[in-house]
């Protein structure tokens, strides 16, 4: 299950993120935002984050503007390691070496065509465990 969640700068490619989730049969929680009305993105960062932590979503994407705010957000909570990711490169080996548990994309920084790559190399790439589990062990204070 993922969690997703905009907000209302990101709620263009939340809708286009949900049509690709429902084209490669994925299931989701859509946690907002659900129209482009001005809202604050800390606030769907936390549904996001505690629908993974609460162990209802084994993953979230979360968009806004630049991904940052949803980054930050995202990470103030233990146990989540989102990336802000600009690339399928960076998306592909934050789940690689990382275990990235969260996306963050930002719909103003990334087009589109690149953000279809990502999501969907970031579902398929599996932690590669090894010399990495030390290192994201250090990550949980
Ligand atoms: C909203 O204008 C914008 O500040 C927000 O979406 C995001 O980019 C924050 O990090």
């Amino acid at each position: 299950m993922i969690a997703i969640g905009s907000d209302h700068a990101g709620y263009e490619f939340k809708e286009r993120i949900r049509k690709l989730l429902d084209d490669l049969g994925e299931k989701y929680i859509d946690f907002g935002a659900f129209s482009k009305e001005s809202c604050d993105y800390p606030d769907i960062a936390k549904k996001v984050a505690e629908s993974i932590t609460k162990n209802e979503a084994d993953k979230g994407i979360l968009i806004c503007g630049t991904g940052i705010g949803m980054s930050i957000a995202a990470n103030r909570f233990n146990g989540i390691r989102a990336a802000v990711c600009v690339n399928e490169e960076m998306a592909r080996v934050s789940r690689t070496h990382n275990d990235s548990n969260v996306l963050a994309i930002g719909e103003r920084i990334t087009p589109w065509i690149e953000v279809e790559k990502m999501v969907k190399s970031w579902l398929v790439s599996e932690f590669e465990g090894g010399r990495h589990s030390k290192r994201v062990k250090k990550l949980d204070l």
